[in-house]
């Protein structure tokens, strides 16, 4: 699956109203949308979701956060898909983002950061399968 990744605009995202925006850019980019829905992750999903980040000071924070309201979640195909969404975002802190990326354009702050990215091929399958079935795929 190294032609996948798995994305999910965060609620500051959406609050924003820059759903459209941010979906813009990514098929501007070359990003197919495989699969994608509105939906908002429960405590437990969040924790489960993020649960390699259990141990960090932030963790209890970003599940609050990621459960405040409604997110979108999407499987996009590309070349690479996993490194070239991770250049499009730009850095987690979007001070440090560079310029045009997403979070530059679209990111309030470290934890309210717009967008999600999979940062492995491992990583974008287990996120993927997390959110959708095989029927909610397109072919
Ligand atoms: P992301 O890289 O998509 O996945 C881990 C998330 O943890 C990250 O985005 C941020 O939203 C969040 N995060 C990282 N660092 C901090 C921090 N210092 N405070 C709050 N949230 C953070």
């Amino acid at each position: 699956a190294t032609n996948r990744t798995f994305t999910m605009i965060k609620p500051d995202g959406v609050e924003s109203k820059n759903i459209g925006n941010i979906l813009q850019m990514i098929t501007d980019a070359g990003f197919s949308i495989k699969a994608m829905k509105l939906t908002k992750l429960s405590v437990e999903q969040a924790k489960v979701f993020y649960a390699v980040h259990k141990e960090r000071p932030f963790y209890m924070e970003l599940v609050d956060y990621m459960v405040s309201g409604p997110i979108v979640a999407a499987i996009l195909e590309k070349d690479n898909a996993v490194a070239d969404f991770r250049t499009l975002i730009g850095a987690t802190d979007p001070a440090e983002a560079e310029k045009g990326t997403i979070r530059a354009k679209y990111a309030e702050s470290k934890a309210k950061n717009a967008v999600h990215g999979s940062d492995s091929d491992e990583n974008a399958m287990i996120e993927g399968e997390f959110h959708f079935s095989k029927e909610e795929l397109v072919g």
